[in-house]
C-alpha cells in the first residue's frame, strides 16, 4: 500500500467501530483490519514499518524488546484502552515514543459492570440462568436458591481512582456503607463519608464486598492473596473488573470451593481467554468475558479518545490522555 501524501500512516490493531474507522480513514493514512485478526508482537513489528502512530488494544503486547524494534518512524502510540500494562512504558520513554490512554470515557460502563458482578454474584444469577435454561428449575421454595443480601452491606473498595469512585455511587443507592483504601486519601467532597483505610489490610475485615479497582502494576499484581482472603469476613463476597493479575486465582479458587467466601464475580482474568480452568465448574462464581467498557457508546468514546490523542501528536500539541 503506498502512504497517502500528507497524513500520518497510522496501524491499527483490531477492528475498531464504524465511525471510529470512519474518523481514522478520514485523517490517516489508516492500515485497519478488517477481519479483525490478532497479531503477534513480532508481526506488530514487522506490519508498523514506515508507520508514524500506532492504535494498538490491550491484546497486543509491547514488550520492552518490541518496542526496542519498532521502526525509527513510529513516534506515538494511542491505545485503545485505560489500561496500559500491555505496553512497555519505560521502554517507550527510551524511544521518546509517546504514548497516550483512554482514561474517564469507560468509567461509567465499567462501574456498571461491577455493580452487575455484586449482584450477579451474590444473588446466585448464573445457577439460576442455567436452572431457567436447562428445566432443572423446580417449584419455587422458601429455602431454595438463597442468595445474599447487598442493600446496607458493607463495601470494600480496593482502588479509589475513577472507576472505584464511580462504583461508590452505585453502591450508596444500595444504602451500602463504603470503605476504600487507595495509595492516597480522597477529598471530603470525593470520600463522601466512604472511609478510608491507609492500608488495604485493615480495610479487609470490614468487606461485606470487596471490588478490585486499582490498576495492574507491580505493586498491586497478586493483591488478593490466600492471606488477604483470610481477612476477609466468611461469607464476602469479591469482584474484579480491574485486570486478572491483581487476584491470585488458585486462593480465589480455593475460597470459592471451601466456602470462606460467598461468591465471587469476574470480569478480567490472568491469561484471558485462557483463564484458570478452576473458575469453571464453580457454581458460586459469576463470570464475564472482560465486558467492562464492551458498550456502543462507549466503545465509540474510547476510539475518539484514541483519535484525539493521535490528532494532537501530530498537531504539536500535548496528548490530552497522556501516559508519557
Ligand atoms: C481498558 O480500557 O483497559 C479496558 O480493560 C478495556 O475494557
Amino acid at each position: 500500500m503506498s502512504p497517502t501524501p500528507n497524513k500520518p500512516r497510522v496501524l491499527v490493531t483490531r477492528k475498531l467501530p464504524d465511525a471510529v474507522e470512519a474518523r481514522l480513514a478520514r485523517d490517516y493514512d489508516a492500515i485497519l483490519n478488517p477481519e479483525d485478526k490478532l497479531y503477534s508482537s513480532e508481526d506488530l513489528v514487522v506490519a508498523t514499518a514506515g508507520c508514524q502512530g500506532l492504535l494498538p488494544c490491550p491484546t497486543d503486547k509491547l514488550t520492552a524488546e518490541a518496542v526496542a524494534r519498532l521502526p525509527a518512524s513510529l513516534r506515538v502510540i494511542a491505545t485503545f484502552s485505560v489500561g496500559y500494562e500491555h505496553i512497555d512504558i519505560e521502554a517507550c520513554k527510551r524511544r521518546g515514543i509517546a504514548v497516550g490512554n483512554t482514561p474517564d470515557v469507560l468509567t461509567d460502563a465499567t462501574a456498571d459492570i461491577a455493580l452487575l458482578l455484586m449482584l450477579g454474584a451474590a444473588r446466585r444469577a448464573y445457577e439460576g440462568e442455567r436452572m431457567v435454561r436447562d428445566g432443572s428449575w423446580g417449584a419455587w421454595g422458601p429455602t431454595k436458591m438463597l442468595g445474599v443480601h447487598m442493600t446496607g452491606k458493607r463495601l470494600g473498595i480496593y482502588g479509589m481512582g475513577r472507576i472505584g469512585q464511580a462504583v461508590a455511587k452505585r453502591a450508596r443507592a444500595f444504602d451500602m456503607k463504603i470503605h476504600y483504601h487507595n495509595r492516597s486519601r480522597l477529598s471530603p467532597e470525593r470520600e463522601q463519608g466512604a472511609i478510608f483505610h491507609a492500608e488495604a489490610e485493615d480495610m479487609l475485615p470490614h468487606c461485606d464486598f470487596l471490588s478490585i479497582n486499582a490498576p495492574s502494576s507491580p505493586a498491586t499484581n497478586g493483591f488478593l492473596n490466600a492471606e488477604r482472603i483470610r481477612r476477609l469476613p466468611d461469607g464476602a463476597i469479591v469482584v474484579n473488573t480491574s485486570r486478572g493479575p491483581l487476584v491470585d486465582d488458585e486462593a480465589l479458587i480455593a475460597a470459592l470451593n471451601s466456602g470462606k467466601l460467598a461468591a465471587a464475580g469476574l470480569d478480567v482474568y490472568t491469561g484471558e481467554p485462557a483463564i484458570n480452568p478452576g473458575y469453571r465448574p464453580i457454581r458460586n462464581a459469576f463470570l464475564l468475558p472482560h465486558l467492562g467498557s464492551a458498550t456502543t457508546e462507549t466503545r465509540n468514546a474510547m476510539g475518539f479518545k484514541a483519535l484525539d490523542n493521535l490528532d494532537a501528536f501530530f498537531a504539536g500539541r500535548p496528548l490530552p490522555a497522556k501516559v508519557v
